[in-house]
């Protein structure tokens, strides 16, 4: 553990040979970030890609990096996912162009999911891949998308059509920056970070539900605790399946697969993704339980602590027609069969590809 002047940091190691990478989690680190990280004091010219509603955070980063004598560009975008698309990725690559980026140009990404992604996927393609640095700041962002190095962008067609494998040089993640964030927002990422527990870290799970109060209220210390367990997670399923060919990063998966349908039959908007998530994994907990994978108890638990969490546990009412059919589309989905991440116990899943039609019926809002 090192320290900022007045707090502890944590760190979490992603183990990937030679792209292995630092996280660093802890408070008061943004103006901090040259001299936390030796490797990324190395650039000449940084390129701060940030959400509009964090412009004060990347202020403070800039500063760190002028005070290094470090040139700085900022390129503050509009929030909302459709921002990650091929124009906002080409109006990046003209301002890098202007610049005169070159090898030694670092590309920071400074916002949540959509700026991690689309800003990622620049640094992986302008001059055939640039350095990048993520400072996730929304919940969902330090506990998923900056881990595992998948960057990306939308096509009309389809989310994340278009996209690259590229892992930064290091993820700051100050739990300060949350302050700002909306309630909504948050409890969104806290899905996930039950998803950690339920899928592999039966411990984790039990924290959460002895601490739900105090993690609503933002309590640092418990922050930085989920926070780096939840990267520990997701850094041990990435360092084994670092471009999803094994099998085993397929487990991050789990309730997506109902998630995915919510979303994209509700409408993207309507449900925040993690609230998807939320009601996706009861579902996929009622198809364990009528298998006789789990147990009442066991899912029961998580239905209390997501309602803690105040996180949705039930089904949309959308036709369960129409949620099969994207079900059946989906990209897990092997030959018509359907694919699904199932509970084996608190804390252990495993995938099964016998999932009927009707089992997930089942599970469905039975309105339509
Ligand atoms: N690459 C991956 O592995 C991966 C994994 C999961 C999700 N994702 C992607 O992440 C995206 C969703 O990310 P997200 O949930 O972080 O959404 P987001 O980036 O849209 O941020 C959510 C909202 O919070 C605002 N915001 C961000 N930080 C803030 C702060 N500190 N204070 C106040 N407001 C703040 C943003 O302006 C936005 O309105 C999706 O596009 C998804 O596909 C990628
Ligand atoms: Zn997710």
């Amino acid at each position: 553990m090192t320290q900022t002047p007045n707090h502890a940091i944590d760190k979490v190691r992603v183990n990937l040979g030679v792209r292995s990478y630092d996280i660093l989690i802890g408070q008061g680190l943004l103006t901090n970030l040259p001299s936390l990280f030796p490797n990324v004091a190395q650039a000449t010219s940084l390129f701060v890609v940030c959400d509009e509603h964090v412009q004060a955070d990347a202020a403070l980063v800039a500063k760190g990096f002028q005070n290094q004598n470090i040139n700085v560009t900022i390129a503050v975008l509009p929030s909302g996912e459709n921002q990650k698309c091929l124009e906002s990725a080409s109006k990046l690559f003209d301002q890098l162009v202007n610049i005169h980026a070159d090898r030694k140009t670092m590309v920071l990404a400074l916002g949540g999911g959509v700026v991690g992604d689309l800003a990622g996927f620049v640094a992986a393609t302008f001059n055939r891949g640039l350095n990048l640095f993520m400072v996730p700041t929304t919940l969902l962002s330090m506990v998923d998308s900056s881990v595992g190095g998948k960057t990306g962008i939308n096509h009309p067609k389809g989310k994340n059509l278009i996209g690259a494998f590229h892992q930064p040089a290091g993820v700051a993640i100050d739990i300060d920056v949350l302050r700002s964030l909306p309630d909504r927002e948050y409890r969104s990422g806290l899905a996930e970070i039950v998803k950690y527990g339920m899928i592999m870290d039966a411990e984790l799970f039990a924290f959460l539900e002895s601490n739900a109060a105090g993690i609503l209220a933002r309590k640092p210390e418990l922050l930085m605790h989920i926070i780096k367990r939840s990267c520990e997670c997701k850094a041990q399923v990435v360092s084994q399946d670092e471009r999803e060919e094994t099998g085993l990063r397929a487990i991050l998966n789990f309730g997506h697969t109902f998630a995915h349908a919510f979303e994209t039959i509700g409408g993207y908007g309507s449900w925040l993704h993690g609230e998807a998530v939320a009601a996706g994994m009861v579902c996929a907990n009622k198809v364990s339980l009528k298998r006789g994978l789990i147990d009442a108890d066991t899912a029961n638990r998580m239905v209390a602590l997501l309602k803690a969490f105040k996180l949705p546990t039930e089904p949309p009412e959308l036709s369960s027609a129409a949620l099969l059919e994207v079900m059946r589309n989906d990209k897990k989905s092997v030959r018509g069969s359907l694919r699904f991440i199932l509970a084996t116990k608190l804390g252990a899943v495993a995938l099964f590809d016998d999932v009927t039609e009707e089992n997930v019926k089942g599970v469905l809002s039975p309105l339509i």
